[in-house]
């Protein structure tokens, strides 16, 4: 094989361990040219993005540097590429290459104020590497396909990190706390409140989600605050499953048809009478005397629940919420909303997990209750009737948990039969203020004797990492 083109992971182009590769490249003179490719060329994947064409037999002194890292590999560019070539390549002298400690980024020898030579010349040179560059471009729409599995094989192993580290960087500036070291504020991505949701833990969690996954599958999602976070801020797939089905009809209908809910829910008034007469029509849905389905029952779901005391299933109603700007708001939010990358199906953990064996898992289930847990009323789906919370199945999930393959997070109220369970994966317990009672019976004197002398109420969680690595 005479000719070769590579794509270098960019470590290569310019770290010190990799020189002696590359002065044997110049010295063997086998580096016909080095070509910058956009940053976004692998997309979500990053860190490979400049190719090194090697040719045998060459007799020039001069490497064509190019760079193209603001272009894209589609058809329509090839023109945009070819005056490109012709407005902006150059060809550089090996003895310069060499001077450069054989440094292979073409920015530090393109964007230089130094005289070019003679430009007619320059201009040949430049219209003869374009034509023979197009064939190379066509070479390299043929690899790209091979080279994203390669690196996708990489990611996976974790040789090398995926854009989800950029932009989880990114969103993580933006929650951080203001005002207290290490905490984030609450993620308000959600439109609906939940009993039991995680808006404050939503920053934590996510910056302990390892770099190299492909997706998430959220076995428990109720409000799903850190399922949003993952799907809207770092762009990943989130498979969502509860299993309570008036829930995921809501969801369903508030991620496919947000503007259709608004719309029902702007023929609600916010007011005392039509919460009472709301919550007969979802009381009437739950015992079964009157089924109601689709948009309908998404509406009333949503109402209910939104504008309800806690919030709770057909519990009495908040005057906070009940207020006709803050009702405004909330269908806004609800119209508004747009996460495509979230899916949603009804259907019992026991049944998901096995399904997603290398699937990277996000699990918060209902919080484990008796023993020395602080948590004593069960609240799924509400507490007169906490069907799925009382008997949770909490020993199946360990046990599917521990054989899961593809890694998880799992968050939990701090007990000793939790710590037990999961001794041996990495327990962290983090502290954030929560302001849902979510059954916990100790108040007043009783908190401030038992949560460091403070008023505030503050979560007792913990949380659970798979593997000891992906937090460090
Ligand atoms: C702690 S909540 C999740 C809260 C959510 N992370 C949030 O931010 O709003 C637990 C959820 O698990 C659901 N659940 C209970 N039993 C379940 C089961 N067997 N399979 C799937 N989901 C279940 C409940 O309906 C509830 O929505």
């Amino acid at each position: 094989m005479n000719k070769c083109l590579i794509i270098l992971p960019n470590i290569l182009l310019s770290s010190s361990k990799d020189s002696k590769l590359r002065q044997s490249l110049i010295e063997d003179n086998l580096l016909e040219g080095i070509i910058k490719l956009s940053e976004k060329i692998f997309f979500p994947l990053s860190g490979a993005s400049t190719s090194i064409w090697l040719l045998k037999e060459r007799n020039k002194e001069e490497v064509f540097m190019f760079d193209a890292s603001n272009l894209e590999l589609n058809e329509q560019d090839k023109e945009l590429v070819q005056q490109n070539y012709l407005n902006s390549n150059s060809e550089i002298n090996r003895g310069k290459i060499k001077k450069h400690d054989y440094l292979f980024l073409p920015s530090i020898y393109l964007y230089k104020d130094e005289p070019v030579g003679d430009p007619n010349e320059i201009k040949e040179n430049i219209k003869k590497l374009s034509s023979e560059l197009l064939g190379t471009w066509e070479e390299l729409e043929k690899s790209k396909i091979e080279i994203k599995n390669l690196l996708v094989a990489l990611a996976e192993k974790g040789e090398i990190n995926t854009l989800i580290e950029e932009r989880k960087k990114i969103f993580l500036e933006k929650l951080k706390s203001k005002t207290k070291p290490n905490s984030y504020k609450r993620y308000l991505g959600t439109p609906l409140r939940y009993a039991g949701g995680k808006t404050l833990a939503a920053g934590h969690i996510v910056s302990l989600l390892p770099n190299n996954i492909k997706r998430v599958i959220s076995p428990f999602l109720g409000g799903a605050s850190v399922e949003i976070a993952i799907a809207k801020e770092l762009d990943l797939e989130v498979i969502g499953y509860d299993i309570f089905d008036i829930l995921i009809n809501y969801w369903h209908y508030q991620i496919n048809e947000p503007k259709k809910l608004a719309d029902e829910l702007e023929k609600f008034e916010p007011t005392k009478a039509e919460f009472v007469r709301i919550r007969e029509v979802m009381k009437k849905h739950w015992k079964g005397e009157k089924k109601i389905t689709g948009l309908e029952l998404a509406s009333v779901y949503y109402f209910n629940y939104n504008t309800s005391y806690g919030p709770q299933f057909l519990a009495s109603q908040s005057s906070v919420y009940l207020k006709e700007d803050r009702y405004k708001k909330t269908i806004e939010k609800v119209r508004n909303f747009d996460c495509k990358n979230l899916k949603v199906f009804c259907e019992s953990f026991e049944t998901v997990i096995p399904k997603y064996k290398d699937d990277f898992l996000y699990c918060d289930p209902p919080y484990y209750l008796g023993g020395d847990s602080k948590v004593f009323i069960g609240m799924y789906p509400y507490r007169n009737f906490p069907i799925h919370h009382a008997g949770f199945k909490h020993e199946l999930l360990r046990d599917l948990l521990k054989a899961h393959k593809g890694g998880f997070i799992l968050s939990y109220n701090d007990c000793s039969t939790i710590r037990e369970w999961y001794k041996e994966f990495n327990i962290i317990s983090p502290v954030w203020q929560y302001t849902f009672g979510q059954g916990e019976t100790r108040i007043g004197k009783n908190r401030l004797n038992h949560n460091n002398d403070s008023h505030v109420k503050k979560s007792h969680e913990l949380i659970i990492i798979s593997r000891m690595e992906q937090i460090f």
